[in-house]
């Protein structure tokens, strides 16, 4: 009885697979360490050589945690684990791979993350890269190309923490891993990820949290499509190093952090935060809220302003469902912290995402908890910190305006005055007279410039360039 259903599913299984790389191609992966053990380049004086180290040793002997090569599906593709055979350290050769290359399938080459150099017993970390290790007095192989690729994803935190979307911030809970997260991202299309972990949005966009709530996800290759379920329209494309996926803490489902500058495209409610993710304010001195970002140690630090977002989320219903933080706000001339308890400084958050105070309506500004428990107060309040705008400096020409002009009127009665008299009409005259008229022509070209600014640039160009020129003549 049981016995056609097993065919059945041995059938589809093999179907799956056969579809997949339905040309023939082999589904080897050369991988140069064994399952979780990551490359490690050793030079010393007379001798290079590569070693496979765990993510236990590496934590433990040089304090650097990388996360190995992950293989998402064991029975589609078959791992060879192994460098290239009988072959020197001196010559291997590293190469880089690209993500969208075809990877060869030869016995001349492996392929792993190459984490860091130990030379000379001291240890210099790389910006891990998955990278193949040829051979070079081997080149006789034919090569041969697997339909496996390598491709990329970003776990937001580390191994054993996921993602609480209420507080900000990567939590500790159970034992997740990269491998838990390739699993459930149901990917098909390849079987070898790379996974980094964490998401660093650059310094003007917002890391938008995305719940499967709200959203489906779905990975091809290194992009992560996001779709919102209300309206399927909604859909965007988030390329490799935009977005990051974990688990959520307190819920069963998946969490996308994703980068960006429009929040209104995800229906995120956007705010800014002043320490980096995972940090708070601790108040340097009591009776101030002078600060330093520290980094969080217990719940109360987390980032939850609900001074601000309950009046928002009782006026708007949903508003706040999706959110957005952006950190790192510049203030070039320093900047200042709102006292909640003072009436001068009274403020709120708009429902655009803006800080309403007395002074402004701005989007440079940022919350922060601040912690004062080693304080009188003996608190976690949250607060806002603004910019100094610099007082914009006018030069006031008013006088100056004013004295110009009364030297033109008095230069334009003494030339009325010659230009009547025929009397005073000799040679000195006549030269006075001269003299006079391109002064008045000077200072009349001043006065109306110290009046008011001239927009039009070339009225603007002409009066500036009169006055120096008609008093260089002048003096010449
Ligand atoms: C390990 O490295 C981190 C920074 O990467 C450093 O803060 C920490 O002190 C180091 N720990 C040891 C035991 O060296
Ligand atoms: C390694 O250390 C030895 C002595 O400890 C020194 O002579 C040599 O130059 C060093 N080599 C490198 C590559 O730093
Ligand atoms: C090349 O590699 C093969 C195994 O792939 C090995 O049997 C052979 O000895 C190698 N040749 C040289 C010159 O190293
Ligand atoms: C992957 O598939 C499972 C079962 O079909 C589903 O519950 C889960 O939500 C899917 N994950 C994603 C990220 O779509
Ligand atoms: C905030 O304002 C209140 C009321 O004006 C004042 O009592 C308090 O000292 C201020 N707090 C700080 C830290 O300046």
């Amino acid at each position: 009885m049981w016995f056609p259903v097993y065919v059945c599913y041995f059938l589809v299984t093999v179907a799956a697979a056969g579809d997949f790389f339905s040309n023939g191609e082999p589904t080897v992966f050369r991988k140069c360490c064994p399952r979780q053990h990551s490359l490690v380049k050793v030079v010393t004086d007379h001798y290079k050589h590569f070693d496979c180290l765990d993510r236990l040793s590496l934590a433990q002997t040089y304090n650097i945690s990388y996360s190995p090569l992950i293989i998402s599906d064991e029975r589609f593709v078959t791992v060879d684990y192994g460098l290239p055979i009988l072959c020197d350290g001196i010559n291997m050769i590293v190469s880089a791979v690209d993500l969208e290359a075809k990877l060869s399938t030869s016995l001349n080459i492996c392929y792993d993350r190459l984490v860091a150099e130990v030379s000379n017993g001291t240890l210099m970390p790389y910006i891990p890269q998955t990278i193949g290790l040829t051979c070079i007095n081997n080149e006789t192989e034919t090569k041969s190309e697997s339909a496996l690729q390598i491709n990329h994803v970003r776990k937001c935190c580390k191994k054993g923490q996921v993602f609480s979307a209420r507080y900000h911030v990567c939590v500790d809970s159970g034992d997740n891993d990269e491998q838990w997260i390739v699993d459930r991202l149901n990917l098909t299309d390849s079987y070898v990820y790379e996974v980094d972990i964490g998401l660093q949005c650059k310094s003007d966009e917002y890391a938008v949290e995305l719940r499967q709530r709200d959203y489906t996800f779905s990975v091809d290759k290194n992009v992560l499509i996001a779709t919102n379920r209300n309206d399927r329209s909604k859909t965007d494309s988030l390329m490799k190093g935009e977005w990051c996926m974990d688990q959520g803490y307190d819920m069963e489902d998946m969490v996308a952090k994703i980068c960006t500058r429009n929040c209104a495209t995800f229906n995120a409610f956007c705010v800014r935060k002043c320490c980096p993710e995972g940090y708070h304010y601790k108040v340097r001195r009591c009776n101030s809220l002078v600060s330093s970002c520290v980094p969080n140690v217990d719940e109360q630090n987390y980032f939850q302003p609900m001074y601000y977002l309950e009046p928002l989320r009782n006026d708007h219903f949903g508003l706040t469902d999706i959110m957005g933080i952006r950190t790192n706000l510049e203030c070039p001339d320093g900047k200042f912290v709102l006292n909640r308890s003072d009436p001068r400084d009274n403020h709120r958050l708009t429902a655009e995402g803006l800080l309403e105070s007395s002074i402004s309506l701005t989007s440079d500004y940022c919350i922060e908890m601040f912690d004062r428990r080693h304080c009188p107060e003996n608190d976690v309040i949250s607060s806002t910190v603004l910019c100094f705008i610099a007082a914009e400096k006018i030069k006031d020409f008013r006088v100056a305006f004013v004295i110009n002009s009364i030297s033109s009127v008095c230069l334009a009665l003494t030339l009325i005055v010659y230009c009547a008299l025929p009397e005073l009409r000799n040679l000195h005259g006549q030269t006075l007279i001269c003299h006079v008229s391109m002064m008045l022509l000077a200072y009349s070209c001043l006065a109306r410039v110290q009046y008011s600014p001239v927009f039009d640039k070339l009225t603007c160009k002409l009066l500036g360039n009169l006055y120096p020129q008609l008093l260089y003549k002048l003096v010449k």
